[in-house]
């Protein structure tokens, strides 16, 4: 273990808390963190006809690979409309998994905390039967022109839709790291996974500061043991099996929801 391997992580720790520090500051101020997250868990309805999820249980550990199954599996009605309270509960148990990631990512977990109580606040706000469905909130947004599309509308809360697209790109980012680490051989570096999944899904929209100290973070990425271990399964070949179950279900609701966007245009939305 040369000193190279050592620094990196600390400069990128120390790099991340700065930055925290610097772009959380006014967030926190329209929409308080909310508190840990760790056993809150809201009922999920169940939809269709999949199979119940196969789901290895982790005594003892926040993140639960079942609470993320069920969850997105939940938020698709059979009419392929997408539940906003189990998208976000879905990301609830995301968040978990990225706090596991290592201390490097708690910009990262707290940034997405910050969307969800954006989107939280909209879904209790006065327009909350608005915010049902992901289908509802983006016609809804758009109808009363709160959907800024080349601009951020000045003076207003930040759109759902505008919030959701955030999520939606860390979503990509989750679903090809997870896939790799299902799908690739065991000489194969998950920190270097990592970065390529970032930089597949997430670089472009992120300026120069953000990317390096995201890359610095991927070089503190638990080892792949430690990463299977996450997942609770029994041996590496099931980890691997339940990994690849959970990029399917994300691949699903994620494909759904570009495809809306896709439609209205809203891909690129500031
Ligand atoms: C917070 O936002 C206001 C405008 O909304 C800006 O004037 C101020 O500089 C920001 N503060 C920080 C710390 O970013
Ligand atoms: C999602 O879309 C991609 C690209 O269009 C496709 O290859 C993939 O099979 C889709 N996955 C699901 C689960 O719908």
């Amino acid at each position: 273990m040369g000193p190279k391997r050592v620094l990196l992580p600390v400069v990128a720790f120390l790099g991340l808390l700065f930055l925290a520090g610097l772009r959380l500051q006014n967030l926190s101020a329209v929409s308080p963190l909310q508190p840990p997250l760790l056993g809150s868990r809201l009922p999920l309805p169940r939809h269709g006809t999949l199979p119940p999820p196969r789901a290895p249980r982790c005594p003892g550990q926040g993140f639960q690979i079942g609470h993320l199954l069920a969850a997105f599996r939940g938020c698709v009605t059979p009419e392929g409309e997408i539940l906003l309270q189990e998208y976000l509960a879905g990301w609830k148990e995301l968040i978990k998994l990225i706090d596991a990631l290592g201390a490097a990512f708690g910009l990262l977990a707290r940034e997405t905390q910050t969307k969800m109580a954006i989107l939280e606040g909209h879904r209790s706000g006065p327009h909350a039967p608005h915010y049902h469905t992901l289908q509802a909130m983006v016609a809804f947004e758009l109808r009363r022109g709160q959907v800024g599309l080349r601009v951020l509308p000045p003076d207003q809360p930040p759109s759902g839709s505008r919030t959701l697209l955030r999520l939606h790109r860390a979503l990509k980012w989750l679903e090809l790291f997870l896939g790799k680490l299902g799908r690739s051989g065991v000489e194969e570096d998950p920190s270097q996974l990592c970065a390529e999944a970032y930089q597949a899904a997430l670089a472009r929209y992120h300026g120069w500061w953000v990317r390096q100290a995201a890359e610095l973070a991927f070089l503190a990425l638990p080892s792949r043991r430690e990463l299977y271990g996450l997942v609770c399964a029994e041996g590496e070949k099931e980890a691997r099996a339940v990994l690849l179950d959970a990029v399917g279900t994300i691949a699903r609701v994620y494909n759904i929801t570009q495809q809306l966007y896709a439609t209205h245009g809203l891909l690129e939305l500031p």
